[in-house]
């Protein structure tokens, strides 16, 4: 193990998350092959804990060869070691529990729940008992590594139940936070969430609770007070007293690697990938607009392909003249919901190709091929405008990679639908779009595309401030200068 340290040995930061920053499996020659899901949280945090060394706790999807890993179920990551190395530590699920702590309470209710789309939450017994049992089965593990000066990082909405379980398991002076990487919704829509009380007052175990956005928390605060009368909360100050335990609330935006997208959208790599693909779908002499997402039906993605339908219907001049990139990746396909959107998408795609589609032109190139990230910067670079619609989304990052691509002198238009986060901190620049008002959201598409050269350029470069102004780093180590300050008033930091 690092260091040749036990694993009873502290650390300084342990990061705890569900989905883990890198997968291991044998090849068939026997040869190890490592590969990085796809997702926000993960990329972020890598390079994070690149920085603060530490261990990284994660339930171990997908490296089903244990072996690779030594005895305890450590490997350190990441390959490349002169960026920097920590220890990911994996958590072992059965499928049991990944089916009701995974794709179920976490997806069906927590995910749904929280994004506001009801009619799309689905409760079982057994989901609640395994979301139980799995945050315990997590606390067991981190338990092992916080000493008196651990900074403990929960991420997200699968892990909502830890920081109160752990809370008296670990010393004096050990530090609790969480991130919580999608919207936390008012009281009116949290109420109907089955556990609801049980989901708070586990969240109210942290020092430390971080939102994307200030109307996040101030709906999580809404949400105690509706809950949990015993807790005291302090608006002004955002901090919450609950069982002798004092939380504050606080947002940090999350942004995304500026200077790696920059870097990679000017690559070799990513001018040919675009070359073969423009070449391929005859995109040439076509204005283009782009469109990223998980394949997850707060997206807003057959909403978008509505509008573009309307738009190629209500003004014939951009038939042939503007085609649609969609590049969309399968998740959570176990999930009916998601079986179902996917389904939703790619016949809707068709059928708009079928409708409009001619010998040299097709509406919308959809894929859901995995492409490189490079290849992704250059589909971002190359897009004339990109379509960012969800119809709810805690924060959204392709909107900010959309932006980091773009070279100085660009003047792509970005469409970005109110109902992000991302909107709050940069709404002012981009064309906003309310995804279900199709009229009105075919027409912006109508006036990105004709919005004169200047404006473009103007637009882009305020949004690309913003997007530096929120790089990743900067988001990191906000967190970790509030737990320092915090730390040093006094204010955080388990009394045992
Ligand atoms: O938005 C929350 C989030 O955890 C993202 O950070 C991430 O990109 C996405 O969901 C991935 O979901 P999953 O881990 O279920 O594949």
């Amino acid at each position: 193990e690092r260091d040749g340290r036990s694993t009873q040995t502290t650390d300084d930061v342990v990061v705890v998350s569900n989905r883990q920053p890198y997968r291991h499996e044998y090849d068939d020659e026997g040869g190890i092959n490592v590969s990085r899901p796809t997702g926000g949280l993960t990329s972020a945090l890598d390079a994070a804990m690149r920085e603060r060394n530490g261990t990284w706790i994660a339930w171990g999807d997908g490296s089903a060869d244990r072996d690779v890993v030594d005895d305890e179920g450590h490997v350190t990551v990441p390959p490349d070691e002169e960026e920097g190395t920590y220890t990911l530590n994996r958590v072992w699920l059965s499928d049991e529990q990944v089916e009701n702590y995974y794709l179920g309470f976490s997806n069906r209710v927590l995910w749904p729940v929280c994004h506001s789309m009801l009619m799309n939450v689905h409760s079982e017994a057994a989901y609640w008992q395994n979301y139980e049992a799995v945050n315990d089965q997590f606390v067991d593990n981190v338990a092992r590594h916080v000493g008196e000066s651990t900074i403990v990082w929960f991420q997200d909405y699968h892990l909502s139940l830890a920081p109160r379980m752990l809370e008296s398991r670990v010393p004096d002076g050990a530090f609790l936070a969480h991130f919580w990487h999608i919207p936390w919704p008012g009281w009116d829509m949290f109420r109907a969430c089955p556990h609801g009380e049980e989901i708070i007052a586990g969240l109210l175990g942290n020092d430390l609770l971080g939102f994307h956005v200030p109307r996040y928390g101030e709906n999580f605060m809404e949400c105690v007070e509706q809950t949990l009368p015993d807790a005291d909360v302090d608006r002004d100050a955002a901090e919450i007293t609950f069982r002798g335990k004092t939380t504050t609330i606080k947002a940090f935006p999350l942004g995304v690697s500026v200077d790696t997208i920059r870097t990679g959208a000017k690559s070799e790599a990513a001018e040919s990938f675009w070359s073969e693909f423009a070449d391929e779908h005859h995109l040439d002499e076509k204005r283009v607009s782009v469109g990223v997402d998980r394949l997850d039906y707060t997206k807003g993605i057959p909403e978008r392909f509505e509008a573009l339908e309307r738009l190629w219907e209500d003004s014939p001049e951009w038939r042939g003249a503007l085609t649609h990139v969609q590049i969309g990746s399968k998740s959570r396909s176990e999930i009916e919901e998601y079986m179902d959107i996917q389904t939703e998408v790619e016949e809707e795609a068709a059928r708009i190709n079928e409708r409009f589609g001619t010998d040299e032109w097709e509406p919308i190139v959809y894929t859901t091929a995995h492409l490189s990230d490079e290849a992704l910067y250059g589909a971002y670079r190359h897009g004339d405008i990109a379509l960012v619609s969800p119809l709810r989304d805690g924060m959204n990052l392709v909107a900010q990679e959309y932006v980091a691509a773009q070279g100085d002198d660009d003047d792509a238009v970005l469409l970005l639908s109110d109902q992000t986060g991302a909107h709050d901190y940069m709404g002012e620049w981009t064309v906003t779009v309310r995804p279900q008002n199709t009229d009105e959201f075919a027409s912006a598409i109508d006036d990105a595309l004709r919005m004169p050269a200047s404006e473009r350029r103007e637009r882009m470069r305020e949004l690309r401030n913003r997007v530096e102004d929120a790089d990743v780093s900067r988001w990191m180590h906000s967190v970790f200068e509030t737990i320092a300050e915090m730390q040093t008033a006094g204010t955080g930091g388990s009394d045992g």
